[in-house]
C-alpha cells in the first residue's frame, strides 16, 4: 500500500514537471460519507486560462463553481479552481474525472466503497525507540483556498476507545495494530471528515553492542608524574548520529579550547552506520588539583543507554629513602655473609677450584720439586712420629700429585750432602719444615746451618706446630726459627686426628702450599669435591 501511494506521488510529481498529460487515470478510492479532494495537477500561469473539470458518471453530475454555502447545502461537490471537491462522497459520486488546462487534462477515477477503507498505509517503528504516526496527507483540501477550518487530527486504535495522539515515546510489540486518524473540517457550519488507515508494526530493536566504551583506564588510578602532560583518549562507538563523547572534570564539562591548560579534542571515523568516537583528554601540566580531581567520560545518546568511565590521577612513587635503606642493609648483609664464607671457607674453595677447575701452576719458573720437606726438632714429644711423617709424605705426593724433596730420599749422605741440600732448597717452590721428636727427624739438625740459605732464596716457608707449642724459641735452631717463622705460613698438627686426608690440617697444608705442578688423579679430584661438599655443609 505504501508503495502505491509512493508510486502516485511519483507520478504527480512527474506529471506536473513536465505538464503532459497522462493517458492513465489516477485511482481515487475513498469510503462513502468521507470528504475527498481531486487536485488537477496543473499549474494556472496567467490569469485568463481555467481549469475546466467534466464529469463522466452514470448519473450525469453538474459542477458548478459557485461556493456559497447556500448552494453547497444540496450538492457535496464542489469545484474552487484547481480543486474538485467531494465532501460527503456516495456511490454515485463514482465514475471518471478529468481536469484540464488549456489543451492539457488530467484523468482520475473515483471508487467509493461502502464498506470499510481499503487504501492503507504502512509505518515501521522500531522497539523501544519513540515512533510517530503522521496522518497521511492525500486528496485533502486546500483549506485557505477553499475557506475551511482545518480541526486537529485525532487518532485511535481499532478496536480501543482511547484516543491516541498518534505519538510513542516508545514504542512496543503492544502498539502494533491498525491505527485510524481522522482529519476533520468545519465548512459552512458542517463538519466534514477523512479518515485514513494506518498499520503500524515494531520490528524488535536490533541487538546493539553493549560496550561502548573503551578506555585501558577503566574505573582506574592512572599514574603520571606531577607536571608531565597527559593525554587519555577515551573511545566509543555510536550508532546515531545523535550521540555524543565528552570529559567532565567532577561535575563540570571540559573545554575544547586548547587554549585551557585541561581540555579535549574529539576525531571520529564513520564506519558503515557505526561512527568511532575518541575523545582525547589533554592535561598540558599536571598539578595537585588534577591530582584530587576525577575525570569522567560520558557517552551520551538518543539511541543507546549512557556510559559513563571515570578515573583519578594519581603521583607516580617515588623511591623511597625505606627501600634505600633496605637496599643499602642488604647489600652489607650479603658482603658481610660474602666474606664470613669466604674467610671460612676459603681454604676449602681454594682447593677446591684448583683441584676441580685445574688451576696447576705452569712449571715455567723452572723448579723440579713443589716442596722441599725438612724436619727440625721439636721442644716437645708431640712432634710428628716418623710414621706419621711417612703418611704424610705419601698423601702429598701419591694422593695429591705432590712432588717432593725428601731429605732421607733424595739427599744422598756424603761429602756432597750441603750441596744437595742448597739444590733442593733451590729447586722447591715451598720449604715444609716438620717437627720431630727431638734427634728422630732425617736432617733435623741442618735447619741452623741452611738458614742463610733459606733466607737468601726467599723461600716460600710453611710451619707446621704442634698444638702444645709454639714455634720453639730456645737453642739455635729456635733462633733460627723465630727469624723465618715472620714470613712463614702456620699449620698446626693434631696427632691422630690430622691423619685422615679430610683433615683440616691437611687442607690448610695444601692451601699454603703452591698447586701441584701434575693435574692429581681424577679418583681423588672427586674425593676432594667431596671433602669440600662436607666441609660447606658443616
Ligand atoms: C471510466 O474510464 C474507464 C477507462 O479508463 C472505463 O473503462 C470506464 O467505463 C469509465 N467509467 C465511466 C463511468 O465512464
Ligand atoms: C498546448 O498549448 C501550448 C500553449 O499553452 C502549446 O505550446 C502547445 O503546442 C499545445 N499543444 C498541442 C498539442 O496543441
Ligand atoms: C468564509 O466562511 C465564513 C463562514 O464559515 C464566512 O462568514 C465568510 O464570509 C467566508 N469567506 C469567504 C471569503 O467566503
Ligand atoms: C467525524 O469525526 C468525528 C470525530 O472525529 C465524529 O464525531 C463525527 O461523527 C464524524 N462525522 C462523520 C460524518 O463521519
Ligand atoms: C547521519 O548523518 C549523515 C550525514 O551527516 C546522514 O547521511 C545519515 O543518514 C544520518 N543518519 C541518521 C540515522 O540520521
Ligand atoms: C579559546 O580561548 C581563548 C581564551 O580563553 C580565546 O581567545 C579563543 O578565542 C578561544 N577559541 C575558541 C575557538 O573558542
Ligand atoms: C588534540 O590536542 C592535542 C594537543 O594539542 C594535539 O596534539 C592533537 O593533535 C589534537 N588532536 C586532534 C584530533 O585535534
Amino acid at each position: 500500500m505504501m508503495e502505491k501511494a509512493f508510486v502516485l506521488l511519483l507520478l504527480l510529481l512527474h506529471t506536473s514537471s513536465t505538464g503532459v498529460c497522462s493517458s492513465e487515470p489516477e485511482e481515487i478510492n475513498i469510503k462513502a460519507g468521507e470528504m475527498v479532494a481531486l487536485q488537477c495537477p496543473y499549474q494556472s500561469h496567467s490569469g485568463d486560462t481555467r481549469w475546466v473539470w467534466t464529469a463522466y458518471t452514470p448519473q450525469e453530475m453538474a459542477l458548478t463553481s459557485d461556493t456559497s454555502c447556500a448552494k453547497q447545502g444540496q450538492m457535496d461537490v464542489l469545484v474552487h479552481g484547481r480543486s474538485l471537491v467531494f465532501l460527503r462522497a456516495s456511490v454515485k459520486h463514482q465514475g471518471n474525472y478529468s481536469c484540464s488546462l488549456g489543451n492539457a487534462s488530467s484523468q482520475f477515477r473515483l471508487t467509493v466503497y461502502n464498506t470499510e477503507n481499503k487504501e492503507k498505509f504502512s509505518k515501521i517503528c522500531t522497539a523501544e525507540e519513540s515512533c510517530t504516526l503522521s496522518c497521511p496527507e492525500v486528496n485533502i483540501p486546500d483549506v485557505n483556498t477553499l475557506n475551511m477550518t482545518s480541526n486537529p487530527i485525532t487518532w485511535r486504535k481499532e478496536g480501543e476507545s482511547l484516543p491516541n495522539n498518534g505519538y510513542f515515546q516508545s514504542v512496543g510489540k503492544e502498539d502494533k495494530g491498525v491505527y485510524i486518524c481522522t482529519r476533520s473540517y468545519l465548512y459552512c457550519g458542517e463538519k466534514y471528515n477523512m479518515t485514513f488507515t494506518m498499520v503500524l508494526d515494531v520490528k524488535p530493536k536490533e541487538p546493539r553492542k553493549t560496550e561502548a566504551i573503551t578506555s585501558p583506564y577503566n574505573n582506574d588510578v592512572f599514574r603520571v608524574d606531577l607536571g608531565s602532560v597527559v593525554v587519555i583518549d577515551c573511545k566509543a562507538v555510536a550508532y546515531s548520529n545523535f550521540t555524543e563523547v565528552f570529559w567532565l572534570r567532577d561535575t563540570s564539562f571540559v573545554e575544547t579550547n586548547d587554549s585551557f591548560p585541561v581540555f579535549y579534542n574529539s576525531t571520529e571515523e564513520k564506519k558503515m552506520d557505526e561512527r568511532k568516537i575518541t575523545a582525547s583528554l589533554v592535561i598540558k601540566k599536571v598539578s595537585e588539583e588534577d591530582l584530587s580531581s576525577k575525570f569522567t567520560c560520558k557517552l551520551e545518546s538518543d539511541s543507546q543507554m549512557s556510559v559513563i568511565v571515570t578515573i583519578t590521577l594519581a603521583q607516580k612513587a617515588r623511591p623511597s629513602y625505606v627501600s634505600l635503606v633496605a637496599a643499602i642493609v642488604s647489600i652489607v648483609v650479603v658482603m658481610t655473609v660474602t666474606v664470613v664464607i669466604y674467610v671460612k671457607f676459603k681454604i676449602d674453595l681454594t682447593l677446591f677450584l684448583r683441584d676441580t677447575l685445574g688451576c696447576h701452576r705452569s712449571p715455567s719458573d723452572g723448579k723440579s720439586y713443589d716442596a722441599f720437606l725438612l724436619c727440625y726438632d721439636s721442644d716437645t714429644d708431640a712432634g710428628l712420629k716418623d710414621c706419621d711423617r711417612k703418611w704424610l709424605e705419601s698423601v702429598l705426593e701419591s694422593s695429591y700429585g705432590y712432588s717432593l724433596c725428601l731429605y732421607d730420599r733424595d739427599i744422598l749422605p756424603g761429602r756432597a750432602e750441603a750441596q744437595a741440600v742448597l739444590d733442593c732448597i733451590e729447586n722447591s717452590r715451598a720449604v715444609v719444615l716438620v717437627p720431630t721428636p727431638p734427634d728422630s727427624g732425617p736432617g733435623s739438625a741442618l735447619l741452623s746451618a741452611i738458614h742463610a740459605a733459606l733466607v737468601e732464596h726467599q723461600s716460600h716457608l710453611v710451619f707446621i706446630k704442634t698444638e702444645e707449642s709454639q714455634v720453639p724459641s730456645s737453642g739455635s735452631v729456635g733462633e733460627a726459627l723465630q727469624l723465618l717463622g715472620e714470613a712463614g705460613d702456620y699449620v698446626t698438627w693434631k696427632g691422630s686426628s690430622s691423619l685422615t686426608s679430610s683433615s683440616s690440617f691437611l687442607k690448610q697444608l695444601r692451601y699454603y702450599l703452591p698447586a701441584p705442578q701434575h693435574p692429581p688423579k681424577h679418583r681423588l679430584l672427586l674425593q676432594t669435591a667431596q671433602d669440600v661438599t662436607s666441609g660447606l655443609n658443616v
